[in-house]
């Protein structure tokens, strides 16, 4: 199965999802990364895998989301991983990867999901509520934002003390553990 990794950021996910299928992925490979921006640190880590990226930017998602079909077409995408994508998928692509396209989220969702919550604006409001709980979501996509069926969720502790920093790494950390994995199995389900 030919898996496109969507990530807008630095692509830490990205790079554990690219290793996992490049050492022990026998359900898929990448094939894409598609990016929103240019400049991510995403690209860096493909471009280091020989991982052809192209850029989407979310005015044409808005208003032309036909070119992101297309490209998906064009590289014969089976699977969607969206990993530090900020931009809304247009609604035709999250409707032909229906059970296909999977996210992840630096919060227990419901919690802290929705549109606005992503990175370091989630782990601040749940240092802000005070929530000593929290954790990470793999969950399908739909047209709204962190609202699809949720797939796995994780659970750590925020410490006495827990800082911005402190709690990224603990969240970036199950992520790396978990994503590349649960992504598998996804494609497991579908071969069946
Ligand atoms: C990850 O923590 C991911 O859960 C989050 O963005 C980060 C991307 O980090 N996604 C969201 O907040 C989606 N709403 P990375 O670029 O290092 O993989």
């Amino acid at each position: 199965m030919n898996i496109a990794i969507f990530a807008s950021g630095g692509g830490s996910n990205a790079l554990e999802i690219i290793r996992r299928f490049r050492e022990k992925g026998e359900n898929g490979r990448v094939a894409l990364l598609v990016t929103d921006r240019t400049g991510t640190g995403a690209e860096v880590h493909a471009r280091k895998y020989d991982i052809p990226s192209e850029t989407v930017p979310p005015k044409t998602l808005r208003e032309n989301p036909g070119e992101l079909s297309d490209l998906l077409v064009r590289y014969g995408i089976d699977f969607i991983a969206l990993a530090g994508f900020l931009a809304l998928i247009p609604a035709e692509v999250t409707r032909k990867f229906s059970g296909r396209m999977v996210n992840i989220h630096p919060s227990l969702l419901p919690d802290y999901g929705g549109k606005g919550m992503y990175g370091d604006r989630v782990h601040r409001a749940v240092l802000a509520d005070g929530q000593r709980k929290t954790g990470i979501t793999v969950h399908y996509v739909n047209e709204i934002y962190d609202d699809g069926e949720v797939i796995f969720q994780a659970e750590t502790d925020v410490a006495e003390g827990e800082t911005l920093e402190s709690l990224k790494e603990k969240i970036r950390r199950l992520e790396h553990a978990n994503y590349p994995r649960v992504i598998e199995e996804c494609l497991k389900k579908l071969q069946i």
